[in-house]
């Protein structure tokens, strides 16, 4: 007999799909699948948002039934944004129990509210006429301490509403803890924040401000999202604060381009870790795909399974109905 080399054969467990899926080490399940919807105020049909394929701005009525679908394809949670008729410089809609966000969330929570865990992003931008986070100082900068109590009070509201946990995705200084006092001030103490902790001024918004309507009017967001280039323990210190401030689980947005900081922060803290795939890739990939450039699915796949690997132990994703219903 002649010797048999190598003797190390990684290829032996990748031969069959059946070997290949019994060793798999990432694995992703419908559960940790949360889908971003969007409501506008005042539309009588669904709005096809034009650089996000598949992706509407729901009547209240589309968006009920949305909910319904993502809850029967076993989604774990969804997390709503809402357009208002009218917007104005503090954001009023924000806070206003009738505003489209509160209307909306109660919808959802009435319909699919013990089947999936219905989030409410607390910011101010969808809200606000100049499209900014927050409240503007007379000079246009965003006031970090005024906008705190916008926040305070939208939280509290969305909450009122319905809203099972609170997801502040503005990036002001203090936010968390402003939130969890208003949120306990009012007998929330039961509501979990999960908080946009370590969340980049990132291209990959691009369609989202389309969706959402929510553009600056002038200048960008670079004065309190965080530089891609920034300081190597930036997002580490972010989400060390947000937990230090109360937050519950902690985020990391975008996704795709930031799974080293994902990875760190998966390492260094105890509560789960969630990743947002923003609209832009999103936008990517069905862009790629609609050219025939891409394998559409495939590339879905391969992109949740690689944040997963990263560490993220929940995801935010325009395609969750999809790949749910798949998985299962
Ligand atoms: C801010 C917010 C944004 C997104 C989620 N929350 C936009 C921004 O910061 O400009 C983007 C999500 C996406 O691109 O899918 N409220």
């Amino acid at each position: 007999m002649t010797a048999q080399f190598p003797v190390a054969r990684p290829r032996r467990l990748r031969r069959t799909a059946p070997m290949r899926r019994m060793v798999a080490g990432t694995r992703l399940h419908p559960a940790e699948l949360v889908l971003p919807v969007f409501v506008k105020e005042g539309i009588a049909e669904p709005s096809p948002v034009g650089s996000m394929p598949g992706v509407f701005q729901h009547t209240r009525d589309s968006l009920r039934k949305a909910a319904n679908e993502a809850a029967e394809a076993g989604v774990g949670g969804l997390i709503v944004f809402g357009i208002p008729a009218v917007k104005d410089a503090r954001g009023s809609a924000a806070d206003d129990p009738q505003g489209i966000v509160q209307l909306a969330l109660a919808d959802v929570v009435s319909e699919v509210g013990d089947a999936l865990v219905v989030i409410a992003d607390t910011c101010l931008d969808e809200f606000t006429d100049h499209g900014h986070c927050g409240i503007l100082t007379p000079a246009g900068e965003v006031d970090n301490d005024v906008t705190l109590e916008r926040y305070a009070a939208s939280a509290v509201a969305q909450v009122r509403a319905g809203a099972q946990v609170v997801a502040p995705s503005g990036m002001m200084d203090g936010q968390v803890a402003a939130i969890r006092a208003a949120l306990d001030g009012e007998g929330f103490e039961q509501t979990p924040i999960l908080a946009y902790s370590a969340k980049y001024a990132s291209a990959f918004y691009g369609p989202f401000r389309e969706a959402a309507e929510c553009a600056p009017r002038s200048g960008d967001r670079n004065a309190y999202q965080q530089d891609p280039a920034g300081p190597a323990g930036e997002a580490l210190r972010e989400v060390r604060l947000d937990l230090s401030e109360g937050a519950d689980a902690v985020m990391i947005k975008p996704a795709l381009a930031y799974l080293d900081i994902l990875r760190q922060v998966r390492d260094a803290v105890d509560v789960p870790v969630a990743a947002y795939q923003v609209s832009g890739e999103y936008a990517m990939v069905e862009a790629a795909a609609a050219n025939g450039w891409i394998d559409r699915d495939r590339a879905i796949m391969e992109s949740l399974v690689a944040i997963r690997r990263a560490g993220a132990d929940l995801i935010l994703t325009y395609w969750a109905t999809e790949v749910a219903a798949k998985l299962r």
